[in-house]
């Protein structure tokens, strides 16, 4: 039976259960979360969907790890927003120790599956979650790049007015501040980027896909995006499940690959069976290349800052 378990049944899991069970790419999609009810109410809300929809993957809701055994997938959503008078380090404390004990349970039932990493600060939720698994790091890795990536094609989208899936859009690096947007790997109806907007534009549209989430959330008041997130989580795991082997930015980690490594970077890499089945290296320009560079020393600072909690 292939499986996949969302954990967190917030905004951002709940609608990631909802896009893989209509999807109906896998027999059971369970969630689970620390408050009683909240998955079961919500699964039983997304089953009876399904004469509609059209689906048959069925949605465990439960508060029990013991359903989530046997996961091929499992998809890391559970954690706090950050709050008013919250400091960084603050949440990263408090996302660390969910993150932990989380991650604790899920391996003892699931020994062999792949994990995918949303929840933020993405870059050190990665490394502590495949720290704390002990898996091998190709079996870990975080979401990031598809959502940044997305988000730039759609502003790209709206600037130039092109078919939104004529669009091929990179972002690498990091979650955030040392995002790498490549431009020069960006494709508008098959022609480079750089032959339809004018640097200027390009920068203004970096700019606003590294404040994305920031935008969104400022309109929102509370709570953050998820319809995107989702969507880019599903679709890691999706191509796990199916084996596809696609080439997708994921925040993996890097052995050497542009002369970096022991860092959770966003790269492109292909996806399938197994998690990350290798990271492909596209040519980059100089300026590219050092973004890179610049985000896997802030990622490396980053993570270190783990080191001081005491978890
Ligand atoms: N085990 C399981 N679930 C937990 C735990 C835990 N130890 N601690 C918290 N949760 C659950 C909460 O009960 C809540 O239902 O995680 C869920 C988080 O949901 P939301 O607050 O709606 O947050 P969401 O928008 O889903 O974002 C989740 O993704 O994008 C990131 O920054 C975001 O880190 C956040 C995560």
């Amino acid at each position: 039976m292939s499986k996949i378990t969302v954990i967190g049944a917030g905004k951002y899991g709940s609608t990631t259960v909802q896009r893989l069970a209509e999807w109906d790419i896998v027999d059971e999609v369970v969630m689970t979360d620390i408050v009683e009810g909240l998955p079961q109410g919500l699964a039983l809300d997304i089953n009876q969907s399904r004469p509609v929809t059209g689906h048959r993957t069925l949605v465990v809701g439960t508060n029990d790890y013991a359903d989530t055994a046997q996961s091929d997938v499992v998809i890391i959503t559970a954690g706090l927003p950050r709050k008013p008078g919250m400091s960084r380090m603050d949440l990263l404390e408090v996302n660390a120790t969910i993150v932990k004990s989380v991650t604790e349970e899920v391996v003892r039932y699931s020994p062999d599956a792949v994990l995918i990493v949303v929840t933020n600060p993405l870059d050190q939720m990665t490394t502590l979650a495949a720290e704390v698994s002990g898996l091998p790091r190709d079996r870990v890795f975080g979401q990031a790049g598809i959502l940044d990536s997305s988000r730039f094609a759609h502003f790209i989208s709206e600037k130039t007015g092109a078919d939104i899936q004529a669009i091929d859009a990179v972002t690498l690096g990091s979650h955030g501040e040392t995002m790498v947007p490549v431009p020069s790997l960006c494709k508008v109806e098959g022609k480079p980027l750089g032959d339809v907007l004018d640097p200027g534009t390009i920068d203004d549209l970096v700019e606003r896909t590294r404040k994305g989430g920031a935008e969104i959330v400022a309109f929102l008041k509370t709570g953050s995006a998820y319809y995107a997130p989702s969507a880019a989580a599903a679709y890691m795991a999706k191509a796990v499940v199916q084996d596809s082997g696609e080439e997708i930015p994921v925040c993996a980690w890097m052995t050497g690959e542009y002369g970096i490594e022991n860092v959770y970077l966003g790269v492109i890499a292909k996806v399938g069976a197994g998690g990350v089945q290798e990271i492909v290296q596209h040519p980059l320009t100089d300026e590219e290349a050092a973004g890179l560079a610049e985000a896997a020393v802030a990622v490396k600072e980053k993570v270190a800052d783990l080191g001081e909690l005491d978890l």
